[in-house]
């Protein structure tokens, strides 16, 4: 059969005034690029940014895991960190952390996900792209928009959902190999709900449909510490969903980011903070954030790309960023107190490690009074 691959490749490159969003000289280079270079390579391309990250979007016929597209995209954002240098951007080359291409992007710094199916007559899909906080974020729309009739009406009124979706489930602390559970809604729901609760431990990497064994949704499950062994940045994660027909209605799959939920990421990766959903390009301000995220819709046609639909450009979500912008505001109120700060194990700058150890032999034993 034909298939279409979608691939989104992405990277913080450098950016404008600290973390805030990429320069259009870069933005542009690695636009022009990809459109000298991927000729004969991929069918369709797109590139935009979400704060400090620019993503490319792909549709290609190579399948996942493609040396020759994870090559264009890697030599791209080469290209895009040449000017970054030249324009002494902040943090130029920050995702590229190996120093040569070695076949797959993988594990080398940009975040990747990337779904293989026959095209529909009509094939519609979401791209999502956030900045500021890690692939635990979308745990809870997935959960919602997959497996939640509260929030996905086609559970109960489709006959197309009725056996439910499969959940595939990383967890990313391992990182001797990719240790992985498949789970099944709603049978285990409560299974899944458990191990999605931690975001920063079990991340949804894809959603299969259970009527017809297709890919639903994929997630960039990139840890960047894991790779570098060191805070490079926050993971900043990438997502395509499927929507329509068997899958979510795009409505039923944006709705979930109406909450604004808390996610793990917003300044030096070590808070709290809501996330935001955005328009296409959007910059990040308030307190290197709030977490941001934007949706785009697509249809792919004969491996084509339309124009997106920038989904987060609507009315109705100006009244959900004032909500989240004061979510933002009050848990800023409480600055490091608690669960505005991440716990000791997510805290992305070392510092205090340090502090830590420099306190350690201050601390004594008092001696009890007899
Ligand atoms: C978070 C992020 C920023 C930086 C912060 C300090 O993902 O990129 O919040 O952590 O601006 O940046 P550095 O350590 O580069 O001075
Ligand atoms: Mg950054
Ligand atoms: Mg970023």
């Amino acid at each position: 059969m034909n298939k279409t691959t979608l691939s989104i490749i992405k990277a913080d490159i450098g950016s404008l005034g600290g973390h805030i969003k990429p320069s259009t000289p870069l933005f542009k280079k690695v636009e022009e690029f990809i459109e000298k270079e991927g000729k004969g390579i991929v069918s369709d391309y797109f590139v935009s940014h979400t704060g400090d990250d620019m993503a490319i979007l792909f549709s290609h016929k190579h399948g996942i895991g493609s040396e020759e597209v994870h090559k264009l995209a890697w030599d791209a954002f080469l290209a895009g960190t040449e000017v970054a240098k030249s324009q002494g951007l902040y943090g130029a080359g920050q995702d590229l952390l190996k120093d040569s291409f070695s076949g797959n992007i993988r594990g080398m710094g940009p975040a990747v996900a990337e779904m293989e199916f026959v095209e529909r007559p009509n094939e519609p899909f979401l791209f999502f792209a956030a900045d500021k906080t890690d692939p635990g974020a979308y745990n809870l729309p997935l959960y919602l928009m997959f497996a939640d009739p509260m929030y996905n009406s086609g559970l109960i009124l489709s006959p197309n959902m009725a056996k439910g979706f499969k959940f595939v489930i990383m967890d990313v602390n391992h990182t001797e190999g990719d240790r992985i559970i498949e789970l099944n809604a709603p049978e285990e729901l409560y299974d899944i709900a458990a191990l999605l609760r931690d975001n920063e431990r079990f991340v949804v990497e894809s959603v299969w449909s259970r009527e017809t064994g297709e890919i639903a949704a994929v997630v960039s499950t990139t840890r960047l510490h894991n790779i570098a062994g060191k805070y490079t940045g926050k993971d900043d994660p990438v997502m395509l969903v499927r929507v329509q027909g068997p899958f979510p209605a795009t409505g039923e799959a944006l709705a979930p980011f109406n909450i604004g939920h808390y996610v793990a990421g917003f300044m030096r990766g070590s808070h709290t903070g809501p996330l935001m959903p955005v328009k296409m390009n959007s910059s990040v301000s308030y307190f290197d954030g709030p977490p941001v995220v934007c949706a785009l819709g697509f249809c792919v046609h004969n491996g084509k790309l339309t124009e997106p639909a920038d989904a987060f450009d609507h009315p109705y979500w100006d009244y959900i960023r004032a909500k989240v912008s004061r979510k933002a505001t009050e848990i800023r109120e409480q600055g490091f107190s608690g669960a505005a700060m991440l716990p000791y194990s997510e805290l992305e700058y070392g510092g205090i490690v340090q502090k830590m150890q420099k306190l350690g032999p201050k601390f004594y034993i008092r001696e009890k009074a007899e």
